[in-house]
């Protein structure tokens, strides 16, 4: 991309760009629906740093459902799904769930259930001094008289104020039936911080979260119990979006994958409000290798944001980024948002657990074409019909990728590398980007492999590469 002139620092540039024709982001970045990539965890994480988190399908509806709901839910600094014992149960259940859980104190409520009456908390001054392990739980907890609570409504900073005066770690939050609704944690409320660039919904306030489905005629239920549990967006998941499977059953939703005009046409005459834009270009795909099809991502970019934007539909670059540089380069080929895999893979909040491996630390990532993803349940994605189902045909790998840390502070990592792109570019904000581009202003030049090497860094023996 050509440098423009910068008149402008930093602070001045604005990187909100539109995910949807009614949705708009004030960080352009959408976490792909994978399984090693987006669930709760991931999409409050997105969602509260300005993106947003697309939550995979390979789980039953209920369970996709539920996950929308947690995100649904989250109130930051509440804890809105905390681990509940009965007064039933026994010192050893506490000890057991502390050593599974890693924290220490527990709400006491009837059925040990979230929602049940509050009857008391159990906390390790409780049980520091407990021998016998068969000793019920209603014999040494503090009792709900000798609790300080706070009732539903309480603000985060009203909450802040009771934890201060009563020197408690703990606050258990109830409703008028004295029954649980949240729990506040004093360690929580210390690394509690603003986070004015979340992704909210105007009406609750409460952040947006997407969701995907397949194309098969059950996916309409999956999108009735997730509109229910307060979808925001839902991606209709299919690696080549321009098919009779996918047209039928449009709602208000993000459509794809496509790469070419003709195949965007085709989904925004069914209704789409977005197109994920991208085909065998993803770090895990091996799409092109099996079926040959597919397009480089610059040009699928450009040529679809070109005619998607005539017809007022914003488009998503997805796959094949791997640095801010790609982010900045979709951006200002005409996409709104980015959609990651890999990038985002290998964080604290995505699903899976860290590893080592020769001394470096790793969390997986897969297609979900690939066979293992596939065997739980994603060959929706990429098989057509059930006649063809007894043969599986892998469209992609599984491996792992190096860890990066949370999201916390990867996201406003990648926010920076972006405005310093655009700043280069000479641009104040995407919109502004998008203008130069169509009014040719904006150059693009094509680089030859000789200068792609000498783009990248070259000549030394070794290096460390720190991202941040
Ligand atoms: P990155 O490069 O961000 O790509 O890791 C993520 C995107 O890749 C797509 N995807 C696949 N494509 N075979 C494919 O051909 C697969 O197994 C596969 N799994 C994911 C998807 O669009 C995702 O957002």
């Amino acid at each position: 991309m050509m440098p423009g002139h910068i008149g402008f620092g930093l602070n001045d540039i604005d990187i909100s760009s539109q995910l949807t024709r009614n949705i708009k982001l004030q960080a352009p970045f959408v976490s792909s629906p994978m399984d090693t990539v987006t669930e709760h965890t991931m999409a409050i994480q997105m969602a509260l740093q300005g993106g947003i988190g697309i939550i995979h399908s390979n789980m039953s509806p209920e369970e996709q459902a539920d996950q929308v709901r947690t995100v649904k839910k989250f109130k930051n600094g509440f804890i809105t799904d905390p681990i509940c014992l009965s007064p039933d149960n026994t010192a050893e259940d506490v000890f057991k769930t502390k050593a599974k859980r890693g924290f220490s104190s527990f709400p006491i409520t009837e059925g040990g259930k979230m929602g049940g009456k509050l009857l008391g908390i159990i906390s390790n001054r409780d049980t520091s001094f407990i021998e016998d392990p068969t000793a019920k739980i209603s014999v040494f907890m503090t009792p709900r008289d000798a609790l300080v609570v706070a009732q539903d409504g309480i603000s985060l900073q009203e909450a802040n104020d009771v934890l201060k005066i009563s020197k408690k770690g703990k606050l258990p939050v109830v409703n008028e039936q004295d029954e649980l609704v949240a729990l506040i944690a004093r360690t929580d409320l210390q690394k509690q911080r603003d986070n004015p660039l979340a992704s909210k919904e105007s009406v609750n306030k409460q952040l947006l979260v997407g969701a995907s489905i397949g194309t098969r005629p059950e996916d309409r239920d999956r999108a009735r119990l997730l509109v229910e549990a307060g979808v925001d967006v839902i991606v209709v998941d299919s690696s080549q979006g321009d098919s009779i499977y996918q047209l039928d059953i449009i709602l208000d939703v993000i459509g794809g994958n496509c790469v070419t005009p003709s195949q965007a046409y085709h989904l925004i005459q069914a209704g789409a409000d977005g197109l994920r834009v991208g085909m065998g270009i993803g770090s895990i795909c091996t799409t092109q290798e099996v079926c040959a099809v597919g397009r480089a991502q610059a040009s699928a970019v450009y040529h679809v944001a070109k005619f998607a934007r005539k017809h007022g539909i914003p488009i998503i670059a997805d796959g094949g980024v791997k640095s801010t540089g790609h982010i900045t380069k979709a951006l200002c080929l005409g996409a709104g948002c980015v959609m990651m895999g890999s990038m985002l893979a290998g964080t604290d909040e995505s699903p899976g657990e860290y590893f080592y491996q020769d001394g470096v630390r790793l969390k997986r990532y897969r297609g979900m074409g690939s066979l293992e993803a596939m065997n739980k349940g994603s060959e929706k994605r990429y098989v057509w019909d059930d006649t063809t189902t007894a043969v599986k045909v892998a469209q992609g790998v599984s491996g792992a990728v190096q860890d990066k840390g949370t999201l916390r502070r990867y996201v406003p990592y990648l926010m920076q590398g972006v405005r310093h792109g655009l700043q280069d570019a000479g641009c104040k904000s995407v919109k502004e980007a998008q203008e130069r581009l169509y009014s040719d202003k904006l150059r693009f030049e094509i680089r030859s492999p000789a200068a792609q090497a000498e783009g990248g860094v070259h000549g030394l023996h070794s290096f460390q590469k720190r991202l941040y």
